[in-house]
């Protein structure tokens, strides 16, 4: 499953064959391959030498995510709707971005429209549902869905696991813990090696639980939530809200606080999650913990994005060591529409012996 693009390098390292695994984050790929075949009965392909036109759009779906998010940050707001009207520069390069997305897309709506009418039968797929519903049935609304899946379901997680793999690499005290704990799995499951875990099993997992959560609240995918308001409001402490006005919070800074977490709060504590009386995982209020975000309009894809990452740590960790070269300097952050690590985290792969 592990395959490498040509951005990826293959280093040799004192006689002994190890991969360095960069440019393209090889975890983001992973994840749109899996992910593609719950909310649309399509295989992107991403992974292979088949999968041109996939890798070929997470390129320009990265490149678009990073520009667009960049407009937030520029010092003169300005400066890019100058390179807009005149088609130049990274407007230019977004614009061209927009274009390979916008096909890839659509061509994921016609192929599920043509797999339907080939079968005269519709998929269960999340697509097809929207497909079946007649006033969602517009291609640009169908494109924008497809569009706004990809962007929530995959640069979240492979965002999350990518600081978390850093964060393990630096605790091997935490790693050795979930080794311990997936051999306990094992025993009690009677489930061998390099076979996949399955929903049961992985919900025995309590302790990589709390793991992944307390690298999600040190490193959360979406690092600010910035909204706009509808409607005149008043938030329930009194502070009045107009209509159109803009508001935000910032939940990687949320997850540093002092005054919420306590002391030691910049620390990596996976126990932070655990319940002591019974060693099961305890969860947070999500307005204390709003890495998914709170209220109405959390994640709908909370519980998938953890059995997807669940499973990929426990095949990983189960087969693989994962050694990050340089891993006491913490890796440059990249922010775009989520929290990334600039020119992805570079690691070794041993195999577990
Ligand atoms: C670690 C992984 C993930 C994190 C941290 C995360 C976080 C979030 C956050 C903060 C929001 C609120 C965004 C907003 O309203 O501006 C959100 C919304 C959403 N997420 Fe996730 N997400 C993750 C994975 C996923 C996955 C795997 C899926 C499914 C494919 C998914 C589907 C959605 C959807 C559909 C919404 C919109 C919900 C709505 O507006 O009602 N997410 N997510």
């Amino acid at each position: 499953m592990l395959e490498r693009d040509e951005e990826d390098e293959e280093v040799s390292d004192g006689g002994e064959s190890v991969t360095k695994v960069g440019g393209r984050n090889m975890v983001a790929r992973v994840e749109m391959d899996s992910r593609w075949w719950h909310p649309f009965n399509v295989d992107a392909a991403c992974l292979g030498d088949g999968g041109a036109d996939g890798v070929e759009f997470m390129r320009a779906f990265d490149t678009a995510a990073t520009i667009i998010s960049e407009r937030f940050q520029s010092v003169t707001p300005y400066s890019w709707k100058i390179k807009k009207k005149l088609d130049i520069g990274s407007q230019k390069l977004l614009r061209e971005s927009i274009v390979t997305v916008h096909k890839f897309a659509d061509g994921i709506v016609r192929h599920t429209i043509d797999q339907a009418r080939s079968s005269n039968n519709m998929n269960e797929d999340l697509l097809s549902r929207f497909i079946n519903i007649e006033e969602m049935n517009s291609p640009e609304l169908l494109r924008d869905i497809v569009i706004s899946f990809i962007l929530a379901g995959r640069d979240t997680t492979s965002s999350a696991l990518s600081w978390f793999f850093w964060l393990l690499s630096k605790h091997p005290e935490v790693e050795n813990k979930i080794i311990q704990e997936l051999n306990s799995v094992r025993e009690r499951t009677g489930k061998r090696i390099g076979e996949v875990y399955g929903y049961e099993e992985l919900k025995l997992m309590n302790y990589l639980h709390a793991a992944i959560t307390e690298s999600l609240r040190l490193y959360p995918p979406v690092p600010v939530e910035i909204m706009s308001c509808v409607e005149d409001n008043v938030l329930p402490d009194g502070t009045f809200v107009g209509k159109s006005w803009g508001t935000s919070y910032n939940a990687y800074a949320k997850g540093r606080m002092e005054s919420i977490w306590g002391k030691g709060c910049d620390r990596f504590d996976p126990a932070r999650w655990i319940d002591e009386t019974n060693g099961g995982f305890r969860g947070e209020n999500p307005y204390k913990f709003p890495v998914f975000h709170a209220g109405l309009r959390m994640c709908l894809g909370k519980e998938m994005a953890y059995i997807q990452m669940k499973s990929i740590v426990a095949a990983v960790l189960d087969r693989f060591v994962v050694e990050v070269p340089g891993k006491k300097e913490r890796p440059e952050i990249l922010l775009s529409m989520t929290l990334r690590i600039k020119g992805g985290l570079f690691v070794r792969i041993h195999e577990r012996t």
